[in-house]
Parts: C-alpha cells; structure tokens; sequence
C-alpha cells in the first residue's frame, strides 16, 4: 500500500466520495486502522480521557501526545496521520505554535489539527502551511474552548450562528487548511457550510452531508463507555468482548487449565 498523503482529501471531496476517519492512540490500533484503509488516522486529544482518563482535554501536554503519536505513526506506516494540538500548545505565540507543530511532524504526524479562526489562529495557519506543516481546521463546538461555550450546546443553529461558521471555515480555507472539522450542528447547518466551501468538510454529530465522518473509535467500538454522546453509533462493543475474555483467562487460571501443556515448555 502507498503511503496516503494530503491530496487524498481533496480528491475523494472532488469525487463525491466520503471521507472516513477515526482516531487511534497506540499502535496496535493504528495497524488495524491501517489494515481497514481509513482515510486519516486522528490522534485527538480525545486520548486524554479515552486513554489516560483525564476528566476532559484541558490537561493533556504537548509531549504526552508526542508519545502517542509516535505509537501510532509506528502501527500506520503508510496512514495519513494528523496530530491534534492540545490546549495552550499553540496559544501563547505563533513561535509557541510553529515549534510544537513541529514536534508533532517529528514524530510522525502529516499535519496538525487545531480549534478556532481567530486572526491569531489564521495567521498560525498560514505560518504552518508556509512552513510546510499541512493544518486541519476545526470549528463548531471546539472542546478546548469548553469553559466558553458552557458545555456541549449544539452550535450553528441559527442563521446567523451557521453564517459565522461558514466565514470561519472560508477563512481557514483562505488561510491554506486542507480541511476542517465541523462539531456538533444540525444537518442542515453542516450541509450548508459544505457546499459553500472548496475544502472537505469532516463532521462529527454534524449529519450525513459533510464531506467525511470523524469519530472516537474508542465510541464506535463500544470500548469507551464514560460519556455516550448521541451522535455515536456503536459498531461493536469491546467493552463486552474484553470483559468476557479477561473472565474466561481468570476462570482458566483459577481451574488449572491455562496454561495447558500446549502453552508450557
Ligand atoms: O480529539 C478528538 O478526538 C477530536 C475529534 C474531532 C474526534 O478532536
């Protein structure tokens, strides 16, 4: 398989065809994911609860996500991999946001993604691309803005509201992003803001007429349980698999049946 690189996007967008993403933490998943020919892996911040247990995303560090994105860089060799920049990694000066995109790159990552259109995210944008660091956009409800917007409200609702996303998104477009997520908006809002714009649009809880789909996998594979958001379908549900597994080892353990001749030397 050839390594998958940016044009992706853009191309499956010119073709009508649906960008299907989803995040991945470590390694192993990463080599499913790859094995699955996903369109982009993610490795969200997201992973500061899924994977570390954090209460949300505000306390996840740059070089805690640098680990991840090593593991998975390593499992998905030939993924397009993007590396989400967390909270204050690129909030103090443009300087602060170049050196960590950076860092990410290192590691593995093909591009970045962070939250907002601010003149100041605008410009890290373009300093980004300019430096040949390729930056997902994300708009709607942007998590590390939380404690702003008040909780997980449903954004683009209004006429207005929508309008305002669509002039973000077209700005961050103008600015060189490839994409940008759309969080959590009606249908209607999503759909919108993705026939007006060039570049693909990547929904989460944002309906079906975005141009791809990005989840948690960890939600879809019915592993992560703490917080079931509606727009979530499970596919599968790991969580019952493992527990039953992890109780048939403990059972075999206590019986004597494992290990068995066939697994001693
Ligand atoms: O952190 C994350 O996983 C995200 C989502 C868009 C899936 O930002």
């Amino acid at each position: 398989m050839a390594k998958k690189n940016i044009g992706i996007f853009q191309r499956l967008k010119n073709n009508s065809e649906k960008i299907v993403m989803t995040t991945a933490y470590d390694y192993s998943t990463a080599k499913v994911l790859e094995e699955a020919d996903i369109d982009g892996i993610l490795v969200g911040d997201s992973l500061a609860q899924v994977a570390l247990g954090y209460e949300n995303t505000y306390n996840i560090t740059i070089d805690e996500m640098l680990i991840f994105i090593k593991a998975v860089a390593k499992g998905a060799k030939n993924s397009f991999i993007i590396g989400d920049m967390p909270f204050m990694s690129y909030n103090l000066s443009i300087e602060q946001g170049l050196e960590n995109a950076g860092k990410m790159i290192s590691s593995g990552a093909n591009a970045v993604k962070l939250e907002g259109c601010n003149e100041y995210i605008l410009n890290l944008v373009k300093r980004c691309v300019e430096s040949g660091i390729p930056v997902l956009g994300h708009l709607g409800l942007t998590p590390q803005s939380l404690n702003l917007i008040g909780g997980h409200k449903i954004q683009g609702k209004t006429k207005e509201a929508v309008e305002k996303i669509l002039e973000c998104a077209k700005k961050l477009e103008e600015a060189g992003a490839f994409a940008v997520v759309l969080e959590l908006m009606p249908t209607e809002s999503a759909e919108y803001i993705t026939k007006n714009l060039s570049i693909p649009t990547i929904g989460i809880g944002a309906g079906v007429n975005c141009d791809g789909q990005i989840v948690v996998s960890d939600d879809i594979l019915g592993k992560y349980t703490d917080f079931e958001p509606k727009f979530i379908k499970k596919f599968a549900n790991l969580h019952d698999v493992v527990l039953e597994g992890i109780k048939e080892y403990k059972e075999a353990v206590k019986n004597k049946t494992f290990p068995s001749k066939e697994h001693s030397f």
